[in-house]
C-alpha cells in the first residue's frame, strides 16, 4: 500500500464533499419554505411482516412518501408503553440471516435503512388504533386520567424514539368519549412534546420531533374533542377520512370516503369536506390537516344498493389490490368523489377510493391548502403506475423533505446508535466511486 499526492487530495475532497452535501442548509420548519410542499404518509402495519402477508417496511415506496407511521404500539393501563418485539427488531425478513447481537432486524432495521436512502423520509411509532382503545375503560384513556400515567406514557414514547431512531411520535385515541377524556388528551398531548423537546435539547440539538394525531371524521367526535388547546402541541391533524359506512355497523349502505354530501343522509352518513371545515373552524390551520383515505374497500351483501337497507350486517374488508373484482365496472361519483361497484348478480355493494378519486382528492388538497394526504395502509396498495400511493404523489409532486435524524446515540443497538456515521461513510465512498471514474 502506498499513498501519493493524488490519492491523498482526492481522499481530502471526497470528505469536503461529503461533509458540504450534509452540512447544507435544510429548511427547518414548512413556513421557510418558498415551495409549497406536501406530506405523504402511510401506516405500515407490524403485524403484515408475518406469514399471511410478507409485507416489510423495504417494499415502501421511500421515494413516494414523506413519513412512515410504524403500527400499533400499544399501552398498559399505567401508561408504560409495548409493542410487538419479534416484529420490529428480532424477526429476520425477507430471507435475511441472523447478524451480530445488538444490532435491530426486524420492521425497525428495514426504517433505519430507508431513512439512510431517503433523508426525507421520517419514521414514526404510532400508539393505539381501534383495537385496545375504542372499548370503555380502555388502557390509554385508564393512563391519560392520571399525571403519573401521562408521565410514563411520555418517557415510554421517548424511548421509544431514542432506540429506534423515530423521529416523531403519533397517537391514534379512537376516540376520547366525554369531557374529561377530552380534557386528559390535552394533558398527555402536553406532557409528550414536553418530553420529546427536552429529550431534543440533550441528544437532538435543534431537531423538532413531531407529534400528530390521527383525529375523527365524526361531528359529534370533532366538537367534543378541545381541538384549539390540542393544537398547540400538534404538527399535524391526521383525518381518518374513511369508514363512514360499513356493513358492520351501518343500518344503510353508504359510501365509506366520499368527499362531498349526497342529498340523502343514509348514502353519505359523513362527508370528508364537512370534516375538513369543522377543523378549520375550530381554528386548525389547514396546513396541519393531512388528508385521509383509504387503501381498501368495504363490502355489503344482499342489499338493493347505495343508500338502501343494510340486512347483512356483515364486515368484510377487502384489499384494494383485489379490486374491483373481476368482470365488475368501477362506477366513479364525481359530485360526490366516491367509488363503488354493484354486481346485480350476487348483490354485492364494495365501495371504495379508485383512482380517478384520488387525483381529484389530491386538487382539493392543493386548492384547500392542506398539508398533504396520509393512507391506511401501504400493504394494501397496487404496484407501479395501479397504486393509489404513486396517485396521490404525483397529483401533490412536492413532498415536505425536512431533514430526518440520523444522530441516536442513546440507542441500545449498534445500527441505530451509529446510523449517521455509516450514512457519512457510505456518502465518503459513493463520492470516491464517483472519483474514480472521472
Ligand atoms: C419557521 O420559520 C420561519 C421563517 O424562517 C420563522 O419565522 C418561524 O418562527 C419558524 N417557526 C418555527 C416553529 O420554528
Ligand atoms: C392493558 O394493560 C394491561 C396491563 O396493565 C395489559 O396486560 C393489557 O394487554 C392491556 N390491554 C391492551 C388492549 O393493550
Ligand atoms: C449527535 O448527538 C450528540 C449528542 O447526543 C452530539 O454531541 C453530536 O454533536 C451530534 N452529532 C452531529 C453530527 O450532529
Amino acid at each position: 500500500m502506498f499513498f501519493n499526492f493524488r490519492t491523498v487530495g482526492k481522499l481530502a475532497l471526497a470528505i469536503a464533499f461529503a461533509y458540504l452535501a450534509n452540512a447544507a442548509p435544510v429548511p427547518t420548519n414548512e413556513t421557510s419554505e418558498l415551495v409549497q410542499t406536501y406530506k405523504s404518509v402511510a401506516y405500515v402495519p407490524d403485524w403484515y411482516q408475518y406469514e399471511a402477508h410478507k409485507f416489510y417496511p423495504r417494499m415502501l415506496p421511500v421515494d413516494q412518501l414523506s413519513h412512515v407511521l410504524y403500527s400499533f404500539v400499544k399501552i398498559n393501563r399505567d401508561g408504560t408503553l409495548f409493542y410487538d418485539k419479534y416484529a420490529w427488531t428480532e424477526q429476520m425478513l425477507g430471507g435475511d440471516s441472523w447478524g451480530p447481537a445488538g444490532v435491530a432486524a426486524g420492521g425497525i432495521g428495514d426504517l433505519i435503512k430507508l431513512k439512510k436512502q431517503n433523508r426525507g423520509l421520517k419514521t414514526i411509532p404510532s400508539i393505539g388504533g381501534w383495537v385496545g382503545t375504542n372499548e370503555p375503560g380502555n388502557n390509554l384513556s385508564i393512563a391519560a386520567r392520571s399525571e403519573a400515567g401521562r408521565r410514563n406514557f411520555a418517557n415510554s414514547a421517548v424511548d421509544l424514539v431514542k432506540n429506534y431512531g423515530f423521529d416523531g411520535i403519533d397517537i391514534d385515541w379512537e376516540y376520547p368519549r366525554n369531557q374529561e377524556q377530552a380534557h386528559s388528551y390535552v394533558l398527555l398531548l402536553k406532557e409528550v412534546r414536553a418530553a420529546l423537546d427536552q429529550y431534543a435539547g440533550k441528544y437532538a440539538k435543534g431537531y423538532h420531533f413531531q407529534l400528530t394525531i390521527a383525529c375523527s371524521a365524526s361531528p359529534e367526535v370533532i366538537h367534543r374533542m378541545h381541538i384549539k388547546e390540542m393544537d398547540q402541541y400538534l404538527d399535524a391533524w391526521h383525518l381518518m377520512a374513511y369508514d363512514f359506512a360499513a356493513s358492520g355497523w351501518s343500518d344503510f349502505t353508504g359510501h365509506g370516503s366520499n368527499l362531498y354530501p349526497a342529498k340523502d343522509e343514509h348514502t353519505t352518513p359523513f362527508s370528508t369536506d364537512k370534516a375538513v371545515h369543522d377543523y378549520s373552524e375550530l381554528g386548525v390551520a389547514p396546513k396541519k390537516i393531512v388528508l385521509g383515505m383509504p387503501i381498501y374497500g368495504r363490502s355489503f351483501e344482499n342489499t338493493e344498493g347505495l343508500g338502501r337497507p343494510n340486512p347483512a350486517h356483515v364486515s368484510e374488508e377487502i384489499e384494494y389490490k383485489s379490486l374491483p373484482k373481476p368482470g365488475l365496472e368501477e362506477h366513479f361519483d364525481r359530485e360526490l368523489v366516491a367509488t363503488y361497484t354493484y354486481d346485480p348478480a350476487t348483490k354485492q355493494l364494495v365501495t371504495y377510493q379508485g383512482k380517478e378519486e384520488t387525483r381529484v382528492k389530491m386538487q382539493y388538497i392543493r386548492d384547500m391548502g392542506l398539508g398533504g394526504a396520509m393512507w391506511w395502509q401501504a400493504a394494501q396498495d397496487k404496484e407501479g403506475d395501479e397504486s393509489l400511493i404513486k396517485t396521490g404523489y404525483e397529483g401533490l409532486k412536492k413532498l415536505d423533505h425536512t431533514k430526518n435524524l440520523l444522530n441516536y446515540t442513546e440507542s441500545q443497538f449498534s445500527n441505530i446508535k451509529n446510523a449517521l456515521q455509516d450514512f457519512d461513510q457510505g456518502r465518503v465512498a459513493a463520492v470516491m466511486r464517483l472519483f474514480r471514474l472521472m
